[in-house]
């Protein structure tokens, strides 16, 4: 088996839930090529995700858009050092399409291949970016399945400070969208709305702010909402306002966990990732916030706030390169925690040596 040469890049793939998306980095140059196929329509008449249908349309797309990529970074799979791919947490058939891919592929070319936690590459998104954040930070993690705040003390050493009760951020703006008849996937459609809404006209509570801690908890939000919309007269114009509502209600809450999470850990950073980071209230918001107190904000760019393999790819290539390498068994995580994880060996001489 060949070692991780830092100079070759990266093979990163995504297919945890309802994106298929790869990618190709390198840790000198950056960001090669990256393709994102996403089964919205397919799972859209449903009015959700259908885990076998999303397994069987991840063993459809993946390997062409693995080509389509490896073309556009203008690279053959001779010139690559590593692959990357999702391991955990997602639906199990679709980690085990991209798994079985990257793991096929790692063995016939004779590479070192890395399961990647799906929210490690959430948190490193905005390591994508120029303005790359530096360890110790405080990452706020919102997505369909999580809500989480993170004390980052160094890449891979990660404590949670607060999480979710019940409904995920995502999950409750999709949920909300749902109820007021918008359909899947709803999150983006409920903000686009929210941006019509008349401010103030409805008030929702910010759950769990007035007492202390980090946790969240959205599920009694969304009951509000959902009273609020059946007690209404249904009109376009009303689902914009409660969406304008529910939209401030949700990232008021969010901007206040955040500070006490600065508070308690005394970061000076923050990093704002996972797909519900795409929303341009929460980005507004948080901003201003970081200019008022004195604290850096970071955001990977919307695109890379929702699944990508990008942020897979990156992940992976800094742990391949700290020599963190599995077996070649096809494995695969529904559940992970992401405290688990181990760390990575600080970026030093001496694991370059390695190699
Ligand atoms: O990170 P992600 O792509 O997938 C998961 O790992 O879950 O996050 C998807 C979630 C969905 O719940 C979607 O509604 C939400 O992110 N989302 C948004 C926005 N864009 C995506 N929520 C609010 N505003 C947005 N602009
Ligand atoms: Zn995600």
């Amino acid at each position: 088996m060949s070692d991780l040469s830092i100079a070759k890049p990266v093979l990163g793939i995504e297919s945890s839930c309802d994106e298929t998306g790869v990618a190709v980095y390198d840790l000198e140059r950056g960001l090669l090529a990256h393709r994102l196929y996403s089964q919205i329509r397919l799972h859209a008449e449903y009015g959700g995700v259908v885990p076998e249908l999303a397994s069987r349309d991840h063993v459809r797309k993946l390997l062409p858009l693995v080509r389509e990529t490896l073309a556009a970074a203008g690279l053959g799979v001779s010139d690559l050092g590593g692959i990357a791919y999702t391991a955990g947490p997602g639906l199990i058939g679709a980690l085990l399409v991209g798994a079985a891919a990257a793991r096929a592929l790692a063995w016939s070319l004779e590479l070192p291949a890395i399961g990647v936690h799906h929210m490690e590459g959430h948190l490193l998104a905005p390591l994508l970016e120029a303005d790359a954040p530096e360890a110790p930070f405080v990452a706020l993690l919102v997505s369909g399945g999580h809500s989480m705040l993170i004390a980052v003390d160094a890449i891979g050493s990660y404590r949670l400070l607060g999480d979710t009760l019940d409904d995920a951020a995502g999950e409750a703006f999709d949920k909300t969208a749902k109820l007021m008849g918008l359909p899947y996937p709803g999150g983006p459609q409920l903000a686009r709305l929210a941006e019509s809404g008349v401010p103030g006209r409805y008030r929702f509570s910010r759950p769990m702010t007035d007492r202390p801690g980090l946790d969240f908890s959205f599920s009694g939000l969304k009951t509000q909402v959902l009273l609020a919309w059946q007690n209404s007269d249904q009109t376009d114009a009303t689902r914009a306002d409660i969406a304008r509502g529910f939209e401030e209600a949700m990232v008021d809450t969010l901007r206040i966990k955040c500070l006490r999470a600065l508070e308690v850990t005394a970061a000076r950073s923050l990093v704002i990732a996972g797909g519900v980071g795409a929303n341009k209230r929460l980005r507004a918001q948080l901003a201003q916030a970081g200019q008022d107190k004195g604290f850096r904000v970071y955001f990977p760019r919307p695109e890379f706030c929702t699944d990508n393999g990008a942020m897979i790819a990156l992940a992976g290539a800094l742990r391949l390169r700290a020599g963190q390498l599995d077996g070649a068994g096809i494995q695969v995580f529904p559940r992970w925690d992401l405290e688990s994880l181990s760390p990575l060996e600080p970026e030093s001489d001496a694991v370059t040596e390695k190699y």
